[in-house]
């Protein structure tokens, strides 16, 4: 066995595989890997690794460095044909890296482990990973709406920017820039006060040029998809029902478009989305090992 850095050429190899070893409702094509790996500006730090076997692949791991040496695996697999064989040990061996999460990244292809892999939840918790955060997809089906909503456009760049950078992660900020730079500025709903934004919710569906993560996996069952987050009220302007507002705007916007079937990913605050007619859709587990270890 031989064990490679991957390259932008292995990504035809790389798609071919993930389908191949993956669950078929988690199926990818090169746009969204291309997306989430080597058009990604945390992709510079990438620490990914294929194992093959000749020609022919026979595992890969996909992983970046974060920051302060903490390495976060955004996938990894072996061909069926060779589980438990320790190539899935040595992919991640070959990162030498003490702190790892598994999941939820810069740009994540999943926030963790999906609830029911339960194979791959003994694979880490052998290799010294523990469960930490839980995360949760939401579903909602999509009926005619009001068209009452409030899109961005190219002019609110400045102030929503401002607004989610001072308010919110520097992850959101990135992510909200994306969409500016995207052309997708209307896919940001937002609520004004005194004509300063203090809300705002992203929105995604079968027409915006980047693929956020409600979307990755919706797509491939669904064609006109669509999904909303993140969601953000600014901490004083919270408790007076402006999140649900945001939201509500956000459905009306996509169902404006045809969008007909609704993710949210990554949340906690399932009761939140319920209220709004969400239900329940895919649960996550994240996985660490050592966050707390600086060393
Ligand atoms: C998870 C995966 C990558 C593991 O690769 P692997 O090469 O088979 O794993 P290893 O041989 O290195 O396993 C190391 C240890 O993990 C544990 N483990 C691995 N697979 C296991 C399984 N199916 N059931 C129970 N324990 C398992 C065992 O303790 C194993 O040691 P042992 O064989 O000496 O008992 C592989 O099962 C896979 O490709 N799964 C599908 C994709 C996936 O779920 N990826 C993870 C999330 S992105």
């Amino acid at each position: 066995m031989q064990i490679t850095p991957a390259r932008v050429e292995h990504l035809d190899l790389l798609v071919e595989s993930w389908n191949r070893w993956f669950p078929s409702h988690y199926r990818i094509d090169e746009r969204l890997l291309r997306q989430l790996t080597f058009d990604h500006p945390s992709w510079r730090k990438n620490r990914a690794q294929l194992a093959f076997d000749g020609d022919s692949l026979i595992g890969f791991m996909l992983a970046r460095e974060v920051n302060d040496g903490l390495v976060v695996i955004d996938a990894v697999a072996v061909d069926p044909e060779l589980r438990r064989q320790k190539i899935g040990s040595r992919l991640i061996q070959e990162l030498k890296a003490n702190r790892c999460r598994m999941g939820g990244g810069p740009s994540h292809f999943l926030p963790g482990l999906p609830e029911d892999w339960t194979p791959a939840a003994d694979f880490f918790t052998a290799l010294g990973f523990e469960k930490d955060w839980d995360a949760e997809d939401l579903y909602l089906t999509l009926s005619p709406r009001s068209t009452d909503f409030r899109c961005c456009t190219s002019a609110d760049r400045k102030n929503v920017l401002e607004m989610v950078g001072s308010e919110f992660s520097q992850r959101w900020t990135d992510d909200s820039q994306a969409r500016f730079e995207a052309g997708d500025e209307t896919d940001i709903l937002i609520i004004e006060r005194d004509g300063t934004p203090v809300a705002f919710c992203h929105a995604w569906h079968f027409k915006s040029a980047l693929l956020g993560p409600s979307i990755f996996w919706l797509r491939n069952d669904c064609p006109t998809f669509g999904g909303i987050g993140p969601v953000g009220v600014m901490s004083s302007e919270r408790g007076q029902g402006l999140g649900a507002k945001v939201v509500e705007q956000a459905l009306n916007y996509l169902a404006s478009l045809g969008v007909t079937e609704v993710v949210v990913d990554w949340t906690s605050i399932g009761p939140f989305y319920q209220k709004l007619g969400f239900e329940s859709w895919r649960r996550y587990h994240g996985y660490s090992r050592n966050l707390g270890d600086k060393s």
